[in-house]
């Protein structure tokens, strides 16, 4: 049930890949609560053209951006505020890809090239996104931008490999850039810590079918799906968080606060 939460609002919402994607779903209910919004991704992740299909679903506009590349940046803001009259209200960053993942290659003995190209798309990206924002001075005060994380930024999890180094630099640009730019513009920034979700890029990862239920059985709750994730996500673009800043936040139906839980002990006794 909308309740017009983002009416007036104008946003970017990047890494809309598929209808799995959680961008996807972030765009929808975007949609119903009111926003208008540009839809962006890699050029080379538009050649299926499932992009499209979101775009006149949702009657918004697809500006093709590689998110490493400063210059794509400068071009999608520009071309985001001509198209929707004026500066941004948020941006969802949901942009991540490892290669080392991709390729199976073990923590202990990383590819350093891999290792790179996975911190600029997956982090730097993030930073790029702010900094060109706050250059151009693009985003409206009590804005609010979100990107998406996951838990082994805090905790081991031996699949999650360089992932887990680079996801805690995205949550720390949350922080940092947050305390500059709430400081100087009063835009809000955080990461939400989301629930294993069967999407592209989470079901690239070695044993993820069999950690998502893992994770599932732990949680009290269950796993937040990629709806959850939206929903959380327009709570955050939207007034109702005006002071939520530079944080991240667990979105995961309780798993991280949870030592145990019964149905594990249970699976371990054979009960
Ligand atoms: N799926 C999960 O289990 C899970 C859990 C926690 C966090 N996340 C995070 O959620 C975010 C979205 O991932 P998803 O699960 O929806 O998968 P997804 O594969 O649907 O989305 C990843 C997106 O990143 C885009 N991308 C890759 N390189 C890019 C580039 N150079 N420029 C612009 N875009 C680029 C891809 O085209 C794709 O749209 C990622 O940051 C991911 O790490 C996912």
């Amino acid at each position: 049930m909308p309740y017009n939460l983002l009416k007036g609002k104008r946003g970017i919402i990047t890494g809309a890949l598929d209808e799995n994607s959680i961008a996807w779903k972030v765009a929808l209910l975007a949609h119903a609560e009111g926003a208008t919004f540009v839809l962006t991704n890699a050029p080379i992740a538009m050649r299926m053209g499932e992009i499209n299909k979101l775009a006149e679903k949702t009657n918004s506009k697809v500006i093709p951006a590689d998110a490493t590349l400063v210059e794509d940046i400068e071009k999608l803001y520009t071309e985001a505020m001509a198209h929707l009259g004026g500066k941004i209200d948020f941006v969802l960053h949901s942009i991540g890809m490892s290669v080392n993942i991709r390729k199976n290659v073990p923590y202990t003995s990383l590819n350093y090239d891999y290792f790179n190209k996975g911190i600029d798309v997956s982090a730097l990206s993030f930073h790029k996104l702010l900094a060109v924002a706050h250059k151009m001075d693009a985003i409206n005060e009590w804005g609010s931008v979100v990107a998406l994380s996951y838990i082994a930024a805090q905790r081991a999890y031996p699949f999650y490999t360089d992932m887990a180094d680079i996801k805690a630099m995205l949550e720390s640009i949350a922080r940092t850039f947050g305390y500059h730019y709430g400081k100087q513009k009063k835009v809000r920034i955080n990461t939400i810590s989301q629930s294993p979700t069967k999407t592209t890029a989470g079901s690239g990862i070695k044993g993820f079918s069999e950690f998502y239920d893992f994770a599932d059985k732990q949680s009290p709750l269950g796993n937040a799906s990629a709806e959850d994730c939206a929903n959380y996500c327009i709570s955050l673009f939207s007034d109702l968080t005006r002071m939520v800043t530079m944080q991240n936040l667990l979105h995961d139906g309780g798993y991280s606060s949870t030592g145990v839980s019964q149905e594990q002990l249970d699976a371990i006794i054979g009960k």
